[in-house]
């Protein structure tokens, strides 16, 4: 990119950035925070849970510390439960080995993926890397390539792409932070190109300006996700319920929960289902089973 990709984006960007409150820190710990509580939920939900989690997980050792139970009842609420574990042992990890200094060594922790670590060495270590989500995918694939909706196929030549992105020095920090912005504000699925400060240099900008561009079908279609008979949500979320229930009535009967979670819930045709869940949410340690009742582990 262009220093004037760049200039241009953080003008933008000076006038037009959110203030998140995981932008006011450096600290590793608090970046990897945001950063998993940000796959798959909304900036706007996890503003919330960020500041709950803090108060009471405030550094490494407060996490690395903390029992399974009591990470499940900070989390709840947020979804994707598993994720509270594996920030709580990503915490263990660190208080044992220390705080990794390249992303290399960030992927070698289990439940860290490329992006994660070159979120943290770009947003913690002062590092100029360029971490690439869907949002940076997109406004990227976008303007440098002409490609109006980017795969993963993308990253390799946006990867090559990261010395002209990034400022040589300076703002780098604030170039992928500017893009996030972008990415949720006007370079969305179906963007506001009219709006958009890159209009003058992004390679889609005309193709999408002209009503020339369709959403390809396979975004349009949602990702399957496993779903028991006629019921009307995915798994994930009476996995969700469950958890929830024994959150808050704990020592429940696992026979009884079924009605619990779902008012359809038909004994001959939907206990063996339950019963899986159960077992499922068991074996990623998110749920105890002792006597045939429900808990949270310790
Ligand atoms: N998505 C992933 N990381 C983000 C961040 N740091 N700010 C806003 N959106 C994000």
């Amino acid at each position: 990119m262009s220093p004037r990709l760049s200039s241009t984006l953080l003008r933008w960007y000076r006038q037009h950035g959110r203030d998140l409150p995981w932008r006011q820190t450096r600290d590793p710990y608090r970046i990897l925070v945001s950063e998993i509580m940000l796959q798959q939920t909304q900036v706007s939900r996890v503003m919330i849970f960020y500041k709950r989690w803090l108060t009471q997980f405030p550094t490494w050792e407060s996490l690395a510390e903390a029992t399974n139970g009591q990470v499940i009842m900070v989390w709840s609420g947020l979804g994707y439960n598993r994720r509270s574990l594996v920030l709580r042992d990503i915490a263990k990890h660190i208080i044992a080995h220390g705080v990794p200094s390249t992303p290399e060594a960030w992927e070698k922790i289990k439940g860290v993926g490329p992006y994660t670590a070159a979120a943290i060495c770009a947003f913690a270590l002062h590092q100029r890397t360029l971490p690439i989500d869907t949002n940076i995918r997109r406004v990227l694939g976008r303007v440098l390539f002409g490609i109006p909706y980017p795969t993963l196929k993308m990253d390799k030549k946006i990867v090559q792409s990261a010395d002209f992105v990034l400022p040589k020095r300076g703002a780098f920090y604030d170039v992928p932070q500017a893009l996030f912005d972008l990415a949720t504000s006007t370079c969305t699925k179906v963007p506001a190109c009219a709006s958009c400060p890159l209009k003058a240099i992004c390679k889609s900008a005309p193709r999408f300006l002209s009503g020339h561009v369709r959403i390809p079908k396979i975004m349009i279609k949602k990702a399957k996700e496993s779903r028991h008979r006629n019921k009307p949500y995915p798994d994930r979320i009476y996995r969700g319920k469950i958890l929830k229930f024994v959150r808050e009535h704990p020592e429940t009967f696992l026979k009884t929960i079924g009605p619990m979670i779902d008012p359809h819930f038909d004994l001959s045709l939907d206990q063996a289902w339950i019963k899986a869940m159960i077992v499922r949410l068991q074996k990623e340690g998110l749920i105890a089973l002792k006597h045939h009742r429900l808990f949270l582990p310790t």
